[in-house]
């Protein structure tokens, strides 16, 4: 018998038996791997007489196509038979009852914070954050807030140790002050968080939110901070017009200083915002004071700019017609189910997240 024959011979055989995956891909490499039985036979053509080299050649062919298929097809086999056996042991149960889940709903704070976040974003100012426990140089001293300044006393911030050197912070103005100790000007942010004052009644919140705003130039004015502002309100109440007045005021980080009030009036119960003769104050605001940019080494000759400071809760009360500030921080389900924002189902002015 040759060896072709034998070779084909021993292989049909085994091939016959139970043989798994593995065992199959074993015969596949002993025969067809590169020394395997097949194709060393083809190596040996050349040195086969020329008398029977067509012969032998063709032999050996058939014997390769034909064990070839017979592994291939033992392999199909098995494959099809584990895919099988996996589609019969894995059927989805469509009769059982579905999983309960919860849909959270989003906090008409944090809805407010992600709306003033992506208006501002849109005319230039990026985003800040600082932390909620702040030292004192930043939250007062930088922000040329004299020793003596009633908003330094026990009665208005929370310390949290005896030499008052750290508290929480009272305001987001010490933003400022980090923002431009760590960059060159300009800037042009915004910083959205907590605040704290030891303060608490209907309109009052021992926590509350602020929002900074800071823009540092070569030649920003007045007359950008008011557009600024005009650009935001409107686009924050959604109205294309809005009354809105600067009353000079004080803060010792800004000079001059001013409040800004908005026109309301309430109509069938409602309030209606940015027409009527009643005013409503819902920012501080002004140019930064040249002290302050001394502070955080800006030369005050070479670069001016404006600041505001913006009550977070305060316009979220207004725009989603909410009336007490304490419901706010109460964390009653019934109360976020009711004035939460469904994630999936956002107002139509929503821009989306900027941050
Ligand atoms: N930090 C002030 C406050 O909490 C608000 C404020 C007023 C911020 C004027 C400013 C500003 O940046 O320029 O009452």
């Amino acid at each position: 018998m040759s060896d072709l024959k034998k070779i084909r011979d021993e292989f049909i055989s085994k091939l016959k038996g139970n043989l798994d995956l593995a065992e199959l891909n074993k015969i596949k490499s002993d025969l067809f791997g590169k020394n395997g039985l097949v194709s060393s036979q083809f190596k040996k053509i050349g040195t086969i007489d020329v008398t029977e080299r067509k012969k032998f050649a063709s032999d050996l062919n058939i014997i390769k196509d034909e064990l070839h298929d017979l592994i291939n097809l033992k392999i199909n086999e098995i494959e099809k038979a584990n895919i099988n056996e996996k589609l019969e042991k894995e059927k989805i149960d469509v009769t059982l009852p579905e999983r309960s889940f919860v849909k959270g709903k989003i906090h008409p704070v944090s809805q407010t914070i992600d709306e003033i976040s992506s208006i501002f974003s849109e005319i230039g100012f990026s985003v800040e954050e600082g932390p909620d426990v702040e030292n004192e140089y930043n939250n007062f001293t930088a922000l040329n807030t004299p020793d003596n300044h009633p908003a330094r006393d026990m009665h208005d911030t929370f310390y949290l140790d005896d030499k008052k050197e750290r508290l929480l912070r009272t305001h987001t103005s010490p933003v400022q002050i980090r923002t431009m100790l760590k960059d060159k000007p300009p800037f042009k942010i915004i910083a959205p968080g907590r605040t704290y004052r030891s303060d608490s009644d209907q309109t009052h919140s021992p926590m509350f939110h602020q929002v900074e705003g800071l823009h540092i130039d070569k030649d920003i004015n007045m007359g950008h901070l008011k557009g600024c502002l005009n650009y935001f309100i409107k686009e924050f109440f959604e109205v294309k017009k809005i009354k809105m007045r600067f009353r000079p005021s004080h803060f010792p980080f800004t000079e001059p200083s001013a409040e800004v009030d908005i026109g309301y009036e309430i109509k069938d119960g409602k309030i209606i915002i940015g027409e009527g003769d009643q005013w409503l104050e819902i920012l501080g605001c002004g140019m930064v004071h040249p002290n302050v940019l001394k502070n955080v080494k800006v030369d005050p000759t070479k670069f001016q700019g404006y600041a505001f400071g913006i009550g977070i809760d305060r316009l979220a009360m207004l725009k989603y017609g909410i009336n007490d500030l304490r419901a706010f921080f109460d964390c009653d389900y019934r109360w976020l189910n009711h004035f939460g924002f469904d994630p999936l189902d956002v107002p139509t002015n929503y821009r989306g997240l900027s941050r």
